[in-house]
């Protein structure tokens, strides 16, 4: 793969399947994205990024994607490391692009069959099962802190990359006048989570991605 926007968000087809032609894990899911048809470029690799960030630290357990959408970062994280047994996408709205994607993964790892569900529900309504990895990507605004909530409320492992940083309704801990707002918002949540009893860690996905590249990670201590 070179030479192509990593931000494009132009569909992958089959057309778009030509950059991919390397024999990596990477190469191979983006081939099977391509088959589905309906994914925007940006959201694989920020899906892509994530996941691989998220499992060279996180392991195992049920995995709960909110703000889901079309929920190919749960699929990967299984392709990734079968350790988590099952996935549940929540979203309160289910996008066709989530059963063709899983499908067009389904079709190059049947061990995924059956392994990703997903419900149409409202983020304050998720059920939390124990031992989860509470993940999502880009859930606007104070939807990532509805997130966090959950896991300190669960005491879950979670890991967000937040986006649309809404600063008259997001926490910016004071912070706004030495910092850019949206950094401000994430720097009080990794405040917010440590003063809950949880060990947090901070990663960039690329941000020839997206500017909103901030990936946070936190354990229940
Ligand atoms: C920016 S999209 C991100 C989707 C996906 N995670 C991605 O990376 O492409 C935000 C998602 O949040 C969902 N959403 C908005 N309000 C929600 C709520 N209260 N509960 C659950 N999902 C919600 C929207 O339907 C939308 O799919």
């Amino acid at each position: 793969m070179s030479g192509i926007s990593k931000s494009s968000r132009n569909v992958l087809n089959r057309y778009t399947a030509e950059h991919f032609t390397g024999d990596t894990l990477r190469d191979k899911i983006a081939r099977a994205v391509c088959e589905a048809e309906c994914l925007p470029r940006k959201e694989f690799y920020e899906s892509w990024e994530s996941a691989k960030r998220i499992r060279r630290q996180m392991r195992g357990g049920p995995i709960l994607e909110l703000a889901a959408g079309h929920g190919l970062l749960s699929a990967i994280l299984i392709i990734m490391d079968d350790s988590s047994a099952s996935a549940m996408c929540l979203d309160i709205k289910r996008p066709p692009s989530h059963d063709r994607v899983l499908a067009a993964l389904v079709k190059h790892w049947p061990r995924l069959e059956g392994r990703v569900e997903f419900v149409e529900a409202r983020l304050e309504d998720a059920e939390v099962l124990p031992e989860s990895l509470l993940v999502s990507v880009h859930a606007c605004g104070v939807l990532t802190d509805q997130v966090l909530d959950l896991a300190i409320t669960h005491r879950t492992r979670v890991a967000v990359l937040p986006c649309c940083h809404d600063l008259r309704q997001c926490d910016t801990g004071g912070l706004a006048p030495w910092m850019d707002g949206p950094l401000a918002v994430d720097a009080t949540r990794v405040a917010h989570l440590r003063q809950a009893g949880f060990r947090v860690q901070t990663a960039l996905i690329p941000e020839e991605i997206t500017p909103k590249n901030r990936l946070l990670l936190g354990w229940p201590e």
